[in-house]
């Protein structure tokens, strides 16, 4: 089953609980947390304290996506504030799978993140040790980006690769994804599907989330 991972990037910061509460009655049952460092990408947004509140204020799983250096150094604090599920990126983990494995260590769920100018062959060595691979379809950093049509052929191949060496991690996709370009990546594999703008919108997100749902699923 599809399910839609709501970035909360896109939302109102001054009224989270209730945009993650309106994303949800439209159908979304992840809670996507974009976190940025200003260093690993250009951008700064939140961080552990955020993931706290957060989690006092809902019940659906948190999925941490971290875009900082040193990933290591944080994770025991997202754990602490009650993350469900983190991912890391290849580009960002000198030791991959031990970041990997410190993730599950805290009782977390793991997840390795690649940017597009990242081949799926870099992280075949530790597919067998995570729960979901995210696939990023634009350069991370922002929201509101046009989606890479590339991606479409990575998360392909992705799946083939998931089917040969007999594994069931998720696949996740993150970045540009819509109701324009949501049919081709789960057409191509993709189940935990990421979106910020095409969902918060002021007056009309739970209808977006569910539109959304609706052309993902038919
Ligand atoms: C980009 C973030 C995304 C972003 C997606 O660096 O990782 O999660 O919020 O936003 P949209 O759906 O607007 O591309
Ligand atoms: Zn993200």
């Amino acid at each position: 089953m599809v399910e839609l991972a709501f970035s909360i990037l896109a939302s109102d910061f001054a009224h989270l609980a209730d945009e993650v509460a309106t994303a949800e009655r439209g159908g979304g049952t992840i809670v996507h947390v974009d976190v940025m460092d200003g260093h690993f990408v250009p951008n700064i947004t939140l961080g552990p304290p955020m993931v706290k509140s957060l989690r006092a204020a809902t019940t659906l799983p948190l999925d941490c996506h971290l875009m900082i250096e040193n990933p290591d150094q944080f994770i025991p604090a997202f754990a602490e504030a009650g993350a469900d599920m983190i991912s890391v990126h290849y580009e960002a983990c000198r030791h991959l799978n031990r970041s990997l494995q410190l993730i599950a260590d805290h009782k977390m769920l793991p997840g390795v993140v690649i940017n597009p100018a990242t081949t799926v062959e870099n992280i075949v060595e530790v597919l067998p040790m995570v729960h979901y691979v995210l696939v990023m379809s634009v350069n991370p950093g922002f929201g509101g980006q046009k989606f890479l049509p590339r991606s479409v052929d990575r998360i392909r191949h992705l799946a083939r690769l998931r089917q040969e060496m007999g594994l069931n991690f998720r696949i996740e996709v993150d970045g540009g994804v819509a109701h324009d370009t949501v049919a081709s990546v789960v057409e191509a594999g993709a189940d935990m599907l990421v979106a910020g703008s095409a969902v918060f919108q002021k007056g009309r997100t739970e209808e977006n989330a569910r539109d959304f749902l609706r052309v993902a699923r038919e």
